[in-house]
């Protein structure tokens, strides 16, 4: 019977071990890709503080095309609030870095970064 038990746990391990493998990778990509919003975000305040318009650009360019795509399936108002608000501030800074304008620069880039803390917490509320 111990025997069974154990033939039956060791079973049980090898089939979940690799499901959780598998997911693991096919989680990784956007993972990933999420960490890159860090990094754009990290780009953005360092030309701020540079007044480096162009690094401004690139950053804001590349969260605003972060931001016209699904991330993950989450249709509740709250979420979709929170992603149109962080669209449109990648916009306006955007819009700013191109006028050279860094306090407008800096205005949207403080409402961009509340909507990145709002939408990680209302996501962990959830
Ligand atoms: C509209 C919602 C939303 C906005 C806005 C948003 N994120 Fe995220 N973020 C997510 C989702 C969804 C994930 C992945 C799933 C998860 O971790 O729960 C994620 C994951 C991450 C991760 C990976 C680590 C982690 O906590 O899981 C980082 C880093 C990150 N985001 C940074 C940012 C930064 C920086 C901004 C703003 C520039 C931002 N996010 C704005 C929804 C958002």
């Amino acid at each position: 019977m111990r025997l069974l038990i154990i033939t039956a746990l060791l079973l049980a391990t090898a089939v979940v071990v690799p499901a959780v493998r598998s997911f693991s990778e096919e989680s990784e990509p956007l993972e990933r890709e999420m960490q890159r919003k860090l990094e754009y975000s990290k780009q953005i305040l360092d030309g701020l503080v540079t007044e480096d318009f162009e690094k401004i650009r690139q950053g804001a360019r590349s969260l605003n095309e972060f931001g016209k795509r699904k991330w993950i399936e989450n249709e509740s108002a709250a979420y979709r609030t929170q992603n149109q608000v962080f669209w449109f501030t990648t916009g306006t800074l955007l819009m700013a870095a191109d006028n050279k304008n860094i306090d407008g620069a800096t205005l949207s880039y403080t409402q961009m970064t509340h909507s990145c803390v709002n939408c990680h917490k209302l996501l962990r509320r959830q």
